[in-house]
């Protein structure tokens, strides 16, 4: 049952909100300058100066874990607990659990940050973290289950809004992925191999990694944008009765389409032309979802000039456009032929990553952030738009740089002489590489700084930002 205040409306439980917020904001920070030191990485490997577990190898998998996992992992968190709150009507169940999960998740991300450097890995992709790690994610994972599920259970109102379909999608979704993904024989308490073998593990972890994209970073960053864009824009989502029709279609969809990461491999034929089919399908239900999420500005256009939050949270929906558009195209086999291996899947990857996943997150941040914390608005509105612009600009130079370079890799390394031996060598091309890497890393650095200045301003919002008139107490009333 929801606590009830003194006026008896249903009280929020917001501590879980605020921690994870601000734990988003500082992982945010930490993730993507480890990103900046291995994209430097690759313009001077002799930047790991030697030193083990400064090493590239060791260090991308701290990037991967951190920007996905304790960046995007605690904005959803944060955001879910809550969104879930507002629609329902209620106060979060059983919150010593979700102060749990706070607790649980970030003791996972301190040993990632131990044991990941240290070279202790699975060495599976986006899942690198061993056995005893693992067993707790799934614990914190569980019990995230039974806080949201259970505050949608002891809901006030009956409808069930479309945005904790979302987020309840990708919860579901994350377990079973998880659970099945990380079955493993433990050898040591450090060391276990996958239960799986050959091809099949093959397919159990790009059927886990894409649906990591499909529900991680994509599901639970859409239930952000059907609550925070018509929150902040002040309209209505444009068309309810598309975004259930989004939902139905993406959760569908995005389970087959894992073979694309493994065209030409031992894995039968027919099983990549289905991975192919089902990506080219996926097209339809993400450009739906885009659309939808714009068109919630119609009639309200003006707001995009004034307002940087809205900015955010529009642009990101473009980059999302972008790269379903573009994953679509490389999962042709044809078009994979050449991509693959190349930096054009880098590209790919952080159209997507810092274009949707990060513009999003700060954006629903930025609206989140003063209201946790009792503040009119956020410290310096002119930081936010300064935080938008370097940004986007820090994404354009990052993933040009990476499309030019990928295509000119995979031009380079199929191209053949007319007796058949090859044109390049693999080195030439890690040469004309090198320009690219550069202006990769200025655009990361761009980004990386406007991290800063979102860090900057969260800090000055919760120490000095103008109070409310009437200040929020620890627990909100549901109507405020
Ligand atoms: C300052 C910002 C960032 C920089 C400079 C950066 C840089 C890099 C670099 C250099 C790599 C390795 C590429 C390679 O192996 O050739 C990488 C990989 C990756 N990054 Fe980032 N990154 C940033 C932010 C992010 C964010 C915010 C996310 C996710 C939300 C992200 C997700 C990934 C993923 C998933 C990969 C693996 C890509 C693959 O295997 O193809 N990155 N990043
Ligand atoms: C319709 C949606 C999408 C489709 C069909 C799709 C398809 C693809 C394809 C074909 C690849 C290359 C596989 C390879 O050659 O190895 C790829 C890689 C990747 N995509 Fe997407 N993509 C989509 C959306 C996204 C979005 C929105 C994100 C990020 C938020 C994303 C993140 C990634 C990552 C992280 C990889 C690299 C995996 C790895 O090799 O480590 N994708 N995607």
């Amino acid at each position: 049952m929801a606590t009830k205040s003194a006026s008896a409306t249903p009280v929020y439980y917001d501590t879980p909100v605020r921690a994870f917020a601000l734990a988003a904001v500082l992982y945010g920070i930490v993730g993507m300058l480890v990103g900046v030191i291995i994209a430097a990485q690759l313009a001077w490997p002799e930047l790991n100066l030697g030193i083990p577990w400064l090493s590239y190898g060791r260090l991308r998998p701290l990037h991967t874990n951190a920007v996905i996992f304790a960046f995007g992992g605690c904005a959803l968190f944060a955001t879910s607990y809550h969104v879930v709150q507002r629609t329902c009507q209620t106060r979060l169940f059983a919150p010593g659990l979700a102060m749990f999960t706070f607790l649980g998740w970030n003791l996972v991300i301190v040993l990632a940050v131990i044991t990941l450097p240290l070279g202790m890995t699975s060495g599976k992709e986006y899942a690198e973290l061993e056995w005893p790690i693992d067993l707790l994610i799934a614990v914190v994972w569980v019990s995230y289950a039974v806080v949201f599920f259970g505050t949608i259970g002891i809901r006030k109102v009956s409808h069930i809004y479309v945005a904790n379909w979302f987020f309840g999608g990708f919860i579901i979704a994350v377990a079973l992925l998880h659970i099945v993904n990380s079955a493993a024989i433990p050898v040591s308490l450090t060391k276990s191999y996958s239960a799986y073998a050959g091809v099949q593990d093959a397919m159990v972890q790009w059927w886990y990694g894409h649906n990591a994209v499909g529900f991680f970073l994509t599901a639970g960053f859409l239930g952000m944008m059907y609550y925070y864009i018509p929150k902040q824009a002040g309209r209505p989502v444009y068309s309810y009765r598309l975004s259930i029709v989004h939902f139905w279609a993406l959760v569908f969809t995005y389970m087959w389409a894992g073979p694309h990461h493994l065209h030409y491999t031992a894995l039968p034929d027919w099983a990549q032309s289905v991975g192919m089919l089902f990506s080219l399908i996926l097209l339809a239900p993400s450009w739906g979802g885009m659309i939808n999420g714009i068109m919630t500005l119609s009639g309200a256009w003006h707001k995009l000039r004034d307002d940087p939050i809205l900015k955010f949270l529009i642009v990101s929906l473009s980059f999302y456009g972008m790269s379903t558009f573009e994953g679509p195209m490389m999962s042709i086999k044809t078009v994979n032929a050449l991509s693959h291996y190349t930096d054009w899947t880098v590209g790919h990857v952080h159209s997507g990553a810092l274009g949707w996943v990060g513009l999003i997150s700060m954006g629903s941040l930025y609206h989140l952030i003063p209201r946790m914390f009792g503040r009119k608005q956020m410290y310096s509105v002119k930081a936010i738009e300064l935080h938008f612009w370097i940004a986007t600009i820090g994404i354009v130079l990052y993933i040009a740089a990476m499309w030019i370079a990928g295509v000119m890799q995979g031009l380079m390394w199929r191209a053949v002489n007319a007796d058949g031996t090859l044109v390049y060598s693999f080195v030439e091309s890690v040469k004309a590489t090198y320009p690219f890497y550069v202006i990769r890393l200025g655009g990361g650095l761009l980004y990386l700084t406007g991290m800063l200045i979102m860090g900057w301003n969260t800090v000055m919002t919760v120490m000095k930002g103008k109070a409310e008139a009437s200040p929020i107490p620890p627990l909100v009333p549901a109507h405020a």
